[in-house]
């Protein structure tokens, strides 16, 4: 059995645009939280499982825990892919037009623009979740989703490439509710797009499916 044993990582991130180092500083807090989350049920679920608790007689203590990891995983995973795509002076807000992102984005939507519009619109969704532009690593396409709290919607063997939290914990220190597509305008401002590029391609594709 696995055993929790994950730590926190560091981030450097002060001095972005538009989000403040105060609503990072608490953001941090609460993705250390998701560790120590992760790490707690796991140990927890593990003496469960060895003493003899995973049994059909205690399934549902059993079976909510294991429906909690999934949360505190990837609620500490998608920080994570989060905090790791953004830097100080991320730049243009915008791929270079010759990098492997903006080529991807062409060739799976048409046209970055229209990429970027659909990414945009989803992190526009009511509700709190993220907004994941993901590679199928069969294909090389991206395509752009709404994941529900942190653990629905996920697609299985697809790469993040692209993550932006868009719970109101992200930016409520900065903006109002119903400012979030100004946090966006915020976020892309300091997308760290080395980041994204290393992330593109870095699967083998493992889905026996064609093209
Ligand atoms: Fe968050």
């Amino acid at each position: 059995m696995a055993t929790g044993s994950y730590k926190p990582k560091q981030f450097d991130l002060s001095g972005l645009t538009g989000i403040s180092d105060q609503t990072l500083e608490m953001h941090f807090k609460l993705y250390e939280g998701y560790v120590t989350n992760t790490n707690l049920l796991t140990d927890k679920i593990s003496e469960m499982f060895k003493s003899g608790q995973g049994t059909p007689a205690d399934f549902p203590a059993y079976s909510e825990l294991t429906r909690r990891l999934g949360f505190e995983y990837n609620g500490m995973v998608l920080h994570e892919y989060y905090f790791g795509n953004m830097k100080r002076g991320g730049g243009s807000g915008d791929p270079d037009k010759a990098s492997g992102f903006h080529k991807a984005a062409e060739a799976s939507c048409g046209g970055y623009d229209t990429w970027k519009a659909d990414f945009m619109s989803v992190g526009k969704m009511r509700g709190v979740g993220w907004a994941v532009c993901y590679q199928d690593p069969a294909t090389g396409q991206l395509s752009n989703h709404w994941i529900t709290l942190h653990e629905i919607n996920n697609i299985a063997g697809f790469t993040p490439v692209l993550v932006m939290d868009v719970w109101e914990h992200a930016f409520l220190l900065d903006y109002k509710p119903a400012e979030r597509p100004k946090y966006i305008e915020a976020f892309f401002s300091n997308i760290d797009w080395d980041a994204v590029e290393a992330r593109l391609n870095a699967a083998k594709a493992t889905r026996p499916i064609g093209g």
